[in-house]
C-alpha cells in the first residue's frame, strides 16, 4: 500500500526509505501520490530519521561497548589498493579526478585538493584490496594497536612510512574477515590548496547571480578527500562487533530483514566516527552482508568514495569518463541514508569508485536509525539500481 499523500512534509519526510519502499507496488510501477509537486527540504536529523530509531548512547550500551576501550580514530586518511599495472590505473585515477604526488617504480600516491597529502596509494602486483586508513591520535594508539592485535598484525610493529609524501607511522592488522585495516599517524601537514569557488545561483524567487553567466569547463570531477568505503562480509555480526567495540565506530544506520519467524536480522551497517560534537560525515564505514546471488562469491570490498565539490562537478566528472569510455556503474542519483549525490564507477581492475557531493553530516546526538533492507531505499532519484551494484 502506498502511503496516503499527505499535506504534512515532516510526515512525508519522516522515514523515508520505508516511504519510497511502500511507494513501489508488487509488479515494480510507481504508485502515483497525487498532484503534488516533488520536493525537497533540508530537515534536521532526528526529524528525517524518525520514530524507528534510538540513541547512540542507547545503543552503545545495549551492545555493551565501553568508549574507554576505543582507539579513537580520527578520520578517514586515504585508500590502499595493488594494480597490475600502475600506468593503467594511473590514467584512470587521473580521469576520476586526483593526481600523482609522488611515484617511484613500484609505488604511487595520488591527492586530490584536501587537507590529505593523499587520498589513495596504489602499489605494483596482483590486483588486491589493501584496506582503508585511518588516522589515529597518538603514537600511543599505534603502540596499543600492535599489542592488542598481534595475532593478526601484517606490519613489522609500527612502520615508518620513509618513502610517502608527510611521512608518518602506520600499524596495519586484519579484522576479524581478513581485511586489512591500516592506522596512521604523524603525517606532516600538507599546505593548503585553491578552492573551487562556490557557484551563484538563482532560484525562483532569489536572483543574486545578476548579469553573471554560469560557465563550465569540461574534465574529471577533481576529488577533494576520502569520505568512506564499505565492505561485503560474511560474518557482518561479528564485524560490526569488532568495529564497534575496538574502534570509535557508531552506527548512524542500521538496515534489516524481517525473518520468517517475526524477528529481524540485521544485515547493514552505515557507521560514523564519533567525535562527541564535532560534525562528521553520516558514514566513514560500511559494512553489508555478503548475499548467496552475490557476482562475487567471497568478502570483498564494495567501494571506495571520494568527495567533489558539487552537482555540476560531479555531473560534469560523468560525462568526462563516460566519454573516456570507462564503464559506469551507477549514476548520477541522490542516496536517501546520508544524502550523498552518488556516481559509481569501475575502476580498471575493476574495484569500484565513487564520487559524492552533498552528503550529510551527524554527531553523538543524531539518532541511530533503522530501516528495512531493500534496493527501493538506496535512491531517492536516479537510474534503476543495477544488478552489479549490488554485488
Ligand atoms: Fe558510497
Amino acid at each position: 500500500m502506498a502511503a496516503p499523500p499527505t499535506d504534512s512534509f515532516t510526515e512525508f519526510q519522516t522515514n523515508l526509505t520505508q516511504t519510497k519502499a511502500q511507494s513501489t507496488t508488487t509488479n515494480g510501477n510507481t504508485v502515483s501520490r497525487g498532484p503534488s509537486p516533488n520536493r525537497g527540504a533540508s530537515v534536521p536529523d532526528n526529524e528525517a530519521i524518525g520514530p524507528e530509531s534510538t540513541t547512540q548512547q542507547k545503543w552503545l550500551t545495549e551492545h555493551g561497548i565501553d568508549k574507554s576501550k576505543w582507539v579513537k580514530l580520527k578520520r578517514l586518511n586515504h585508500m590502499r589498493y595493488q594494480h597490475e599495472d600502475l600506468n593503467v590505473i594511473t590514467t584512470f585515477l587521473k580521469d576520476f579526478g586526483v593526481k600523482v604526488v609522488k611515484k617511484t617504480e613500484t609505488e604511487r600516491w595520488y591527492a586530490g585538493y584536501g587537507p590529505d597529502q593523499y587520498v589513495y596509494y596504489a602499489r605494483q602486483g596482483p590486483r588486491k584490496f589493501l584496506g582503508g586508513v585511518f588516522e589515529v591520535d597518538s603514537r600511543e594508539d599505534l603502540e596499543k594497536l600492535v599489542r592488542d592485535h598481534a595475532d593478526t598484525l601484517q606490519t613489522k610493529g609500527i612502520e615508518e612510512m620513509t618513502t610517502a609524501p608527510g611521512g608518518g607511522s602506520i600499524v596495519t592488522i586484519l579484522d576479524p574477515e581478513g581485511f586489512p585495516v591500516n592506522f596512521v599517524h604523524g603525517q606532516s601537514q600538507r599546505a593548503p590548496q585553491q578552492m573551487p569557488e562556490k557557484l551563484v545561483v538563482n532560484d525562483e524567487s532569489t536572483k543574486p547571480r545578476a548579469r553573471q553567466f554560469q560557465r563550465f569547463s569540461p574534465g574529471p570531477a577533481a576529488v577533494h578527500k576520502l569520505g568512506h568505503f564499505g565492505l561485503v562480509s560474511a560474518k557482518f555480526d561479528v564485524l560490526r562487533e569488532w568495529y564497534t567495540t575496538h574502534f570509535n565506530i557508531v552506527p548512524s544506520d542500521m538496515l534489516y530483514i524481517d525473518l520468517p519467524n517475526g524477528g529481524r536480522k540485521e544485515v547493514a551497517m552505515f557507521a560514523h566516527l564519533d567525535l562527541g560534537q564535532d560534525l562528521v560525515d553520516h558514514h566513514s564505514l560500511f559494512l553489508a552482508t555478503l548475499t548467496p546471488d552475490s557476482s562475487i562469491p567471497e568478502p570483498h570490498v564494495h567501494h571506495c568514495s571520494f568527495e567533489v565539490h558539487d552537482f555540476d562537478t560531479q555531473a560534469l566528472g560523468h560525462q568526462w569518463l563516460a566519454e573516456k569510455g570507462y564503464q559506469n556503474v551507477w549514476g548520477v542519483g541522490r542516496h536517501i541514508l546520508g544524502s550523498q549525490i552518488f556516481d559509481y564507477w569501475w575502476d580498471t581492475s575493476k574495484f569500484m569508485v565513487e564520487h559524492y557531493a552533498d552528503g550529510d553530516l551527524v554527531n553523538e546526538d543524531t539518532a541511530v536509525g533503522y530501516g528495512p533492507a531493500g534496493h527501493e531505499g538506496l535512491a531517492v532519484w536516479g537510474p534503476d539500481v543495477p544488478q552489479e551494484f549490488l554485488h
